[in-house]
């Protein structure tokens, strides 16, 4: 898909982060916007950042996890906007814990929405993406859907399943005139921690400490850790138009920051043991690594969201 120009766009998860980055880019590039959001004060504040461009912009107040609202977005979404050219699926949390300390609730909570709610919303959208003359379903996945962490086993193993279920979507759709992509950013500095479930009755660190943490003086707080991660990551804006890029230049796989493809490469040198080179490239990556925005984006990316729909 070469220009995003007169296309229509829905992006769930717009409140924060990539995906209100996504939309703003994409609004930018004289994309309509369907912004989808659990959080409606943060799905305001997305629209509101939209005003400037001349697209048309729609809010829809959206748990992913729910499947008869995804089931109903596409109706609504073509109601207002006539036809759906792309879909984002970006939504997502985590929660930091073992195992066997996690709940069955906090298990589910993240399965519904990062792994559940891209297949309900990829089964919903699709049909309707395969009438347009070209399209593309964009699915987020992480570097933690390729490597493995301790304390984020319900995070793998939805992220490591949207890796499977796009690559073979995409080979289904290969002839078709849908593209489809999948998106494995590295740290991408969010609202994602504070967004997410910590399980603070723990002694252990959570993963994200013991790569950096040590070196860096990083305390043990769910506080501390969403304030490190939000400042430490590369900037939002920049990791969204590496992905509208890998969307432009046609990639299957599109990998976002350095210390993804660090990683990616690790796994690949030493499939049991990679964690042992990460704090080679991640920490001297975390010092080093553009923290700024791209020219033109807003700077502040604060919101501490809270779950509304
Ligand atoms: N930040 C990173 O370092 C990183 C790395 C790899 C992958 N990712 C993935 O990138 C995607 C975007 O995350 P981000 O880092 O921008 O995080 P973020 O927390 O800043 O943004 C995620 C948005 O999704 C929304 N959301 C949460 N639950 C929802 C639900 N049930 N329905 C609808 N919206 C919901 C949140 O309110 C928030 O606005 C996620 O899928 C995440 O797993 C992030």
């Amino acid at each position: 898909m070469k220009s995003f120009s007169n296309k229509v766009a829905v992006i769930t998860g717009a409140g924060s982060g990539m995906g209100r980055y996504l939309a703003i880019l994409l609004a930018r590039a004289g994309a309509n916007i369907a912004a989808c959001e659990i959080n409606k004060t943060s799905l305001a504040e997305t629209v509101a950042l939209l005003k400037d461009y001349q697209v048309k912009v729609t809010s829809h107040i959206l748990d992913v996890a729910d499947k008869a609202a995804i089931e109903a977005l596409p109706e609504q979404v073509i109601a207002e906007h006539g036809a759906v050219d792309m879909v984002f699926n970006n939504a997502g949390v985590t929660v930091d814990s073992t195992f066997e300390n996690m709940s069955e609730d906090d298990w589910d909570w993240v399965f519904n929405i990062n792994l559940q709610g891209v297949i309900n919303s990829s089964r919903a959208f699709l049909p309707h993406l395969k009438q347009r003359p070209e399209a593309a379903l964009i699915n987020t996945s992480s570097i933690f859907g390729m490597i493995a962490l301790e304390r984020q086993s319900v995070y793998h193993t939805a992220k490591f399943a949207v890796r499977g279920f796009t690559e073979s979507l995409a080979k289904e759709l290969k002839s078709s005139s849908v593209q489809v992509h999948c998106v494995h950013p590295g740290h991408i500095g969010t609202n994602i921690v504070t967004n997410s479930r910590m399980n603070q009755s723990e002694e252990s660190a959570g993963s994200l400490q013991r790569l950096v943490g040590k070196v860096m003086g990083l305390g043990n707080s769910k506080e501390e850790l969403a304030a490190f991660f939000l400042n430490n990551g590369m900037h939002p804006s920049r990791a969204s138009q590496i992905i509208l890029n890998g969307v432009r230049k046609n990639r299957s796989r599109i990998m976002v920051g350095t210390d993804a493809k660090l990683m990616d490469i690790a796994q690949r040198l030493t499939p049991m043991h990679y964690e042992k080179l990460f704090p080679l490239f991640t920490i001297p990556l975390t010092l080093l690594r553009n923290k700024k925005p791209i020219k033109g984006m807003p700077t502040e990316d604060t919101t501490a969201t809270e779950q509304t729909a």
